[in-house]
């Protein structure tokens, strides 16, 4: 039985990959950092949280990263563990740093002192791209990171390509662009739109406040993307690929299709709030897949529109059972 070991399990990713692993046969380790209330709602909609085996680590904390490594002896490494709010990382900046970029040269450097046999998988990101430099971003695109969080991804980016030279270490990156689910957290634009919308038409909430709608991403939906990570980490050789659908659209066409879903008109609620425009923006993201879709057999299937509506029909059902929001949105 292949034995894998997510960071970040209890994260939206993790706990798709978990699923997909689970589905496939493994034995899935998770780890996860000890907050005062434990966050494990994602493993329990998605039923596994009996089966994921937790371990309590840190990605500032090398130690207890070797510690996981030594205890659950994997096959598989998934780093997905990291401060991932964009928004977040200018008021957070070091710790940002800490975790989503030198807890991933923590995690290759505990691999490389247990077991450089193992594979790695870390979980780069679009926004590395940031000011971008083409206007369709593919794996040559030249990098140019906006924001705190961009800038620690790519350190933990060149820290993986460094080490599959250095040291010959099984270790790729997957260059994902936005991908979202009812499992996203509330602070990231879609699911702060799809979770609004229900709340207003459930007569909660009134207005839904919004920063730039104008900036433009490739969403796809994290449970296709999962998929893509596995496919990596099973080829004969490490490389990184980008991962995403290939199209774009703005906040403002993703906003109107939650809207216009749940029959309500976004002009009468929606508001622009200058307060939440970003000190640097990353104004439009746009993927080129063929890499992916040519060597890993991979595509986005699940439409933009469709990934919405499965969004707004959660909250819908969430807020009308009357759940706290709180639990489903760390
Ligand atoms: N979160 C948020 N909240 N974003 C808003 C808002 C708002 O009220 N109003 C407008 N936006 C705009 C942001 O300025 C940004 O341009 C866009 O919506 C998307 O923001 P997020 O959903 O927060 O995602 P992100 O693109 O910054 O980052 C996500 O995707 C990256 C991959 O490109 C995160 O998942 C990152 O962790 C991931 O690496």
């Amino acid at each position: 039985m292949k034995k894998a070991l997510i960071t970040g399990v209890t994260g939206q990713d993790g706990a798709y990959l978990a699923k997909f692993l689970l589905d496939r046969g493994y034995k899935v380790y998770g780890m996860t950092a000890r907050r005062s209330t434990a966050s494990l709602w994602r493993l329990e909609f998605l039923g596994i949280h009996e089966q994921v085996e937790l371990i309590e680590g840190d990605m500032g904390d090398m130690s207890s990263l070797v510690r996981a490594v030594r205890v659950s002896k994997p096959d598989e490494v998934y780093n997905l563990a990291a401060q991932s709010f964009v928004g977040t990382s200018w008021k957070q900046p070091v710790t940002t740093a800490q975790v989503s970029g030198l807890g991933v040269l923590h995690m290759l450097e505990a691999i490389r002192l247990t077991d450089p046999t193992i594979r790695f998988y870390q979980a780069s990101t679009s926004e590395m791209f940031g000011l971008v430099q083409q206007p369709i971003q593919s794996e040559t695109t030249p990098l140019y990171p906006r924001s705190p969080y961009g800038v620690a991804k790519l350190f933990g980016h060149w820290s993986t390509v460094n080490y599959r030279e250095s040291f010959d270490i099984f270790a790729c990156s997957g260059i994902l662009f936005n991908h979202e689910s009812p499992l996203r957290g509330i602070e990231f634009v879609t699911r702060k739109v799809t979770d609004a919308v229900a709340r207003i038409k459930c007569g909660k909430q009134k207005e839904l406040r919004l920063g730039n709608i104008d900036a433009r991403r490739d969403w796809g939906y994290a449970g296709d993307y999962v998929k893509a990570m596995w496919l990596m980490i099973q080829q004969d050789k490490p490389e990184d690929y980008v991962i995403a659908t290939g199209t774009t659209t703005t906040v403002r066409e993703m906003c109107q299709i939650a809207f216009e879903y749940a029959g309500l008109n976004m002009e009468d609620h929606l508001v622009i709030d200058p307060e939440l425009y970003r000190p640097a923006e990353v104004d439009i993201l746009q993927g080129n897949p063929a890499k992916a879709r040519e060597r890993l057999g991979w595509r986005a299937e699940t439409p933009l529109r469709e990934l919405i509506r499965m969004m707004v029909d959660a909250d819908l059902q969430r807020v009308r059972a009357g759940e706290s929001r709180e639990i489903f949105s760390v």
